[in-house]
């Protein structure tokens, strides 16, 4: 069998540790890869990569399509992204996989109590927060967008669905707070229930998530498939690892159409580099979704396999396990796993048959791709929302606001921290310096774009106007949401 070439960064602290170990056992169990070693990590932006990775690093990530990675430090300081969420982002992996399941030998509450968890998490890779843009207001007040897209929910969503349907899943469940963010995780909850259509022999679910993270924790095993937006899918997921024995077990795939990356969900874990003790245990299982996707079935099962059996002996690392038992450190708890091919676990094997392969080489696009959406039929202007940094109360500031109306366009509201504050309001609303007012057309009329920026520059002589967004309607609807108590 021809070797499948793959990317691999050994990563910062004990990411080379764990990486050795775990291509210690792939050779063992002779796995057909060919590892490209590249330049990543710390050391990188140390010597003044600014993406924390030379250019031929970036280069063999694009014509490979796989990246094996440890993990990465994110050095402190202003302005410097986490390389590990920056490659995520420029590869477009927009689906972050992670598998949780319950293993012999990972004493927990739950395998205590005789439940068995296996759950996968699939949290959106690339928006929400995430996108980093933030800003500081005024003095008092730092903003970051969250952006939502109808096409990156739909390219996550339908993983989730995909993945559900090739390898036997049920059910699958969207987590969102849509009842609060109507027009952002209601625009994922809607795209689910689009997509949901396309799989009726799976059963599609939504919940929201503070209700999740409730039913997480007493009934774990009522979940199959659950997909959310970045953050809530990133907070869920550490749950999840918690609910399995902790981050030593918890293993991540970053999916995308081209590219994929595979690494464990924790950190560089300064406090035990170099002293030869790390569990390798994420990086393996995130290796067998990585042979899995390469279509190397055999190998992931054989290998995940043994690590099953060397679990329900009772061989563990430092940070797991009974601690009357001595443990041992990570390569000879690789050795221990390589001593353990070929043997099959007392309790249940891995997920093996029901995964297929999705691996091909990537083609390069000519271009960035401007993803496809659907088209609006119709849109009109309707008013201006501004942010306005000011010291003065609502009353006072709407004297002066009213100035920049137009014939057609008032000021109907002014909000503070998204609660309406005039025309109505009540003085228990403690404000803070930044205001959001609404100037907007009467019912059913329209306006102008350059209207609504003159309206703007009008304002912005006599107030500090700090940004604007312009209302508009698409189909006959707001796209915009009201102000709590508007
Ligand atoms: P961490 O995950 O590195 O460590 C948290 C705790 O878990 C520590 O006590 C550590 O010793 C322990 N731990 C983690 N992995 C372990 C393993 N395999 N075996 C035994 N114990 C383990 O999180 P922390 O300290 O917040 O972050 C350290 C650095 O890692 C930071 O620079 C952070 O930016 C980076 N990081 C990188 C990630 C990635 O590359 N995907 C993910 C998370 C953090």
């Amino acid at each position: 069998m021809d070797k499948i070439k793959i990317a691999v960064a050994k990563g910062d602290g004990i990411g080379p540790e764990i990486m050795d170990a775990v291509i210690h056992i792939f050779e063992a169990a002779n796995v057909p890869l060919d590892y490209q070693f590249i330049e990543m990590g710390k050391t990188f932006y140390d010597k003044g990569f600014s993406t924390g990775m030379t250019n031929e690093a970036k280069e063999t990530v694009e014509q490979l399509g796989i990246l094996f990675k440890g993990p990465m430090e994110t050095p402190k300081g202003k302005g410097v992204k986490s390389i590990n969420v920056t490659a995520r982002k420029t590869w477009s992996t927009f689906a972050n996989r992670r598998h949780f399941r319950s293993l012999n030998g990972v004493d927990t509450v739950f395998s205590q109590a005789g439940i068995p968890i296996d759950l996968t998490i699939v949290r959106e890779n690339i928006e929400g927060t995430y996108g980093g843009i933030e800003h500081m207001i005024s003095q008092d007040v730092a903003l970051c967008r969250r952006l939502i897209t109808r096409p990156g929910s739909e390219q996550v969503i339908r993983f989730a669905f995909e993945m559900a349907k090739k390898e036997g899943f049920k059910t699958v469940t969207c987590a969102h707070k849509a009842n609060i963010m109507k027009l952002t995780d209601g625009l994922f909850l809607e795209t689910f229930n689009e997509i949901a259509k396309d799989y009726p022999e799976i059963i599609a679910n939504d919940i929201i998530v503070d209700d999740l993270a409730m039913k997480l924790v007493s009934k774990p095993q009522s979940f199959e498939v659950v997909v959310l937006t970045n953050l809530q899918g990133d907070i869920m997921s550490d749950l999840c690892a918690g609910l399995v024995g902790g981050l030593g077990f918890a293993p991540s795939a970053n999916i995308g159409d081209q590219i994929s990356i595979f690494e464990a969900v924790h950190g560089t874990a300064p406090d035990i580099t170099g002293k030869n003790i790390a569990n390798p245990t994420a990086l393996l299982l995130s290796s067998f979704m990585m042979l899995r996707h390469l279509g190397l079935m055999e190998q992931a099962d054989n290998i995940e396999n043994a690590l099953l059996c060397t679990l329900e002996q009772g061989k563990h690392t430092g940070d797991f396990g009974d601690k009357n038992t001595a443990s041992l450190n990570t390569t000879d708890f690789a050795n221990a796993i390589i001593a353990n091919l070929g043997n099959k676990p007392s309790g249940p094997e891995g997920r093996k048959s029901r995964a297929t392969a999705s691996y091909s080489l990537p083609q390069k696009p000519a271009e960035q791709k401007m993803m496809q959406t659907v088209a609006r039929k119709s849109e009109k202007v309707v008013g201006i929302d501004l942010f306005i940094e000011s010291n003065l109360i609502a009353k006072d500031l709407a004297e002066i606001l009213k100035q920049s109306e137009t014939a057609d366009c008032k000021l109907i509201m002014i909000s503070n921290r998204g609660t309406q504050v005039w025309p109505s309001g009540s003085v228990f609303t403690e404000c803070i310096d930044q205001y959001r007012v609404r100037f907007e057309v009467e019912k059913g009329k329209e306006t102008s774009l350059a209207l609504m920026f003159d309206l703007a520059a009008h304002a912005a002589k006599n107030l500090l106007v700090t940004s604007t967004e312009i209302l508009r309607y698409f189909d006959d609807k707001p796209a915009y949401s009201l102000a709590q108590g508007q």
